[in-house]
């Protein structure tokens, strides 16, 4: 990775690393950093009429998924996508991606060591439909009772910890599921998670899973990666 020079946020952005299993990889491209060119078969799934904005944060995400796969020794050639947009990765591996117009963000793993791996990331912005739009009661409930200035920062982490699983989750599930399909708790480092919805037989409510949470700046990512169903994990969070 050629790197130029960075604004100061953005250059910790790019040196830092989520909280993961050592099993998983996770690379992140920043805006400034030369983007790998995209396959000719990831440059056919952009739109022709794509805008600069989607072009970029498109290349940033699979600039991301590439080197997280190089790291993995598994980058075989295009990620493309499927019937919901979702990527689709070399066999035995699970991944996930995310952009904003100046970030890219990947996250994957070996299948063999995990049920799926999800991951997102946000720009701090004023957003205040996804007051009605994000929590399940208990969740307005711990909202309410956190400080009035950090409300908005924490309703984002929410919205986005929710997308990271969904993430997670669709490759086995295969099927949409809304917002309050999940409820999250808060921990010191991010959430504990539960499908509270018939979303996934592996995951009922009483089985739990992490979710990590971290901002740099004016950025929040969140990612988890899932035990893996039938090991001695199995059950385990963390
Ligand atoms: C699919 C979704 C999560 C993507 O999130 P987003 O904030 O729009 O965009 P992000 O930059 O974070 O992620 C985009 C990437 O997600 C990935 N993605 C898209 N659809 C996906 C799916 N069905 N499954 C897994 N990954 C998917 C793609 O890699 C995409 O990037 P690409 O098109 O450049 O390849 C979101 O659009 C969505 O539909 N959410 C509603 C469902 C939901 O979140 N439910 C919550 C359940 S608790």
């Amino acid at each position: 990775m050629t790197k130029r020079s960075l604004p100061a946020d953005r250059d910790r952005l790019a040196a830092w690393r989520p909280n993961i299993p050592q099993f998983a990889r996770c690379s992140i491209f920043v805006l400034g950093e030369e983007a790998q060119p995209l396959h000719s078969d990831e440059e056919a799934m952009l739109h022709p009429r794509a805008g600069l904005a989607r072009r970029r944060s498109f290349s940033l995400g699979r600039s991301a998924a590439h080197d997280a796969l190089a790291s993995l020794g598994r980058d075989t050639g295009p990620i493309l996508a499927g019937d919901m947009r979702e990527p689709i990765w070399p066999a035995g591996v699970v991944g996930s991606i995310s952009h904003t117009t100046d970030i890219g963000i990947a996250l994957v793993a070996p299948a063999s060591r995990t049920d799926g791996v999800g991951v997102d990331v946000e720009q701090r912005r004023h957003a205040p439909e996804l007051e009605n739009r994000i929590p399940r009661p208990e969740e307005r409930t711990w909202l309410e009772d956190r400080p009035q200035s950090e409300r908005a920062d924490d309703l984002l982490a929410l919205f986005s910890a929710k997308e990271s699983i969904f993430k997670a989750f669709f490759p086995t599930v295969r099927s949409y599921f809304g917002f309050e399909a999940a409820l999250l708790e808060p921990t010191t480092s991010g959430y504990v998670g539960r499908l509270v919805e018939p979303v996934s037989t592996e995951y009922p409510p009483d089985r739990p899973f992490d979710v990590g949470c971290g901002w740099l700046g004016s950025t929040v990512v969140t990612w988890l990666v899932l035990p893996k169903s039938g090991t001695e994990n199995d059950g385990q969070r963390g």
